[in-house]
């Protein structure tokens, strides 16, 4: 059997997770595909340091270059993370005609066009599934699956630390920060943790399902993004009374007649009979909706060492057969067929709402409030205030209905300056998941 060596730069979660995947079913993989993999050497950054898998001395090197110019090693896995080093990694790999595996979605997001443009300029491929969801085949489900598939609707719970922390809000009304710090010490979170909790890491992932969905490169700075550091315990509460649960959803979704695309992440009330409120824990979730296969959900651990282990060796399995075969580009990463797509801006996506105010008990309050909503031709679906006592700060919720976010946001500012309304209003937008 053809002999495939493999050189990992990175040993940490991943990294270890691949190494020990491969330990353990190496074989099974090398049966499968019909050539032999080993792995070859591992660059990391501290020799000393103790990991979660036993890498054997003698593979180790602090040098990423020795690794990925080694003459003998023929694939590479990048698992460092980050964007300059790594970036390095793959332009160097591809350059010298290897194929890479990266499990590296922020370096994705921010280089992609111009890393797929070199794996084709050089005859090699880039293969990234565990840069989305973890464990769950998403990549390969979007680029072969539903190749003939329009993708019209396409929702995730893309963030294994966000809906982690979500759901033990939720679940047990844990603190916040004791959560994170959970996520932290399991492997889930990235470093800085701010990448996740800030909804930055889904707006990656969210972006690079974007761009095969829509066969155009998402930019980044065209993402609508807004994070999970904003929900409280009351918005959770409230949102549970009126039968949903909060989640932080990246959303792409097409436009009706149009070329453009809504690409966003932000925390959404998701009704509670609707699937996706029940992906618990650092699970992730996508559900599809295309024009032929109709509506198609995934499922699968988000984060962790094991489950993106199990997506790099489903790549490395890919490679190589690419290897095997000698056709390098038998499945290219990502190819651009939509010319006119573009990313709509924010402001002109229409959503329902929940928005949640303080405001000071006294006569008239819910009536100034009422009338700015009607003025901006927000109608109102329903309305909760605790009973309070006159003149004290109480919460007060309302759903909306459809209204462009545009419009949305210029009706709160003005609310926000009534005096009676106490500190920032809180608005989640509500999907009801609807075509
Ligand atoms: P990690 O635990 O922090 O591991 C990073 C590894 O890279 C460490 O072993 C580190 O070496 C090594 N490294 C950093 N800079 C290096 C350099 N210049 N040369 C050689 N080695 C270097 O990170 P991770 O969680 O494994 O994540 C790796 C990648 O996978 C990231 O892109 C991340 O976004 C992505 N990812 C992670 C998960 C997850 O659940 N953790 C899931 C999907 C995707 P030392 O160990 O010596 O410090
Ligand atoms: N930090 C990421 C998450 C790792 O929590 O989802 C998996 O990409």
């Amino acid at each position: 059997m053809q002999q495939v060596n493999l050189g990992i730069i990175g040993g940490g979660t991943v990294g270890s997770g691949v190494f020990d995947a491969l330990a353990r079913n190496g074989a099974l993989l090398s049966s499968r595909v019909g050539a032999n993999i080993k792995v070859h050497r591992v660059a990391v950054r501290d020799l000393q340091k103790k990991r979660a898998a036993t890498i054997p001395k003698n593979l180790l090197t602090t040098d990423w270059r020795e690794v990925v110019c080694d003459p003998e090693v023929n694939l590479v896995a990048e698992l460092i993370g980050g964007t300059t080093i790594a970036r390095e990694v793959v332009l160097t790999s591809l350059k010298l005609g290897k194929p890479v595996v990266t499990a590296n979605k922020a370096l994705l997001s921010a280089h992609g066009e111009e890393l797929f443009a070199a794996a084709k300029k050089y005859g090699t491929n880039l293969y990234y599934e565990a840069s989305v969801c973890g464990g769950i085949p998403i990549i390969k489900s979007l680029r072969e699956g539903f190749v003939g598939n329009r993708i019209t609707a396409l929702y995730g719970i893309v963030n294994g630390t966000c809906n982690y922390i979500l759901t033990r809000m939720k679940l047990e009304g844990a603190d916040f920060s004791a959560v994170l710090a959970d996520a932290q010490k399991l492997g889930y979170a990235e470093t800085p943790p701010d990448l996740d909790i800030d909804g930055h890491d889904a707006a990656h992932k969210t972006g690079i399902l974007a761009s095969l969905a829509h066969g155009f490169w998402i930019n980044p700075k065209k993402i609508h993004v807004e994070g999970i550091r904003h929900i409280s315990a009351l918005d959770i509460k409230f949102a549970g009374e009126l039968g949903y649960t909060i989640k932080l959803i990246g959303t792409v979704k097409k436009l009706e007649g149009s070329c453009r695309v809504q690409v966003s992440v932000y925390p959404t009330l998701v009704p509670n009979a609707h699937v996706l409120a029940s992906v618990n824990g650092v699970f992730n979730a996508v559900f599809v909706q295309g024009d032929i296969v109709g509506d198609a959900l995934f499922y699968g651990r988000g984060a962790g060492k094991d489950a993106t282990a199990s997506s790099v060796l489903s790549d490395i399995g890919d490679a190589m057969l690419d290897l095997k075969t000698g056709i390098k580009n038998r499945l290219p990463a990502f190819v651009p067929h939509e010319c006119a797509g573009a990313v709509a801006p924010i402001d002109e996506v229409v959503s329902q709402y929940f928005v949640r105010l303080n405001v000071v008990d006294k006569p008239g309050v819910l009536a100034k409030i009422a009338t700015i909503f009607g003025q901006s031709n927000i109608g109102i679906s329903s309305v909760i205030q605790p009973e309070g006592h006159e003149g004290e700060s109480v919460p007060l919720i309302f759903m909306l209905h459809y209204a462009t976010n545009g419009v949305a946001a210029k009706a709160l500012a003005k609310i926000a300056k009534l005096p009676t309304v106490k500190g920032k209003p809180v608005m989640i937008r509500v999907e009801s998941f609807e075509q």
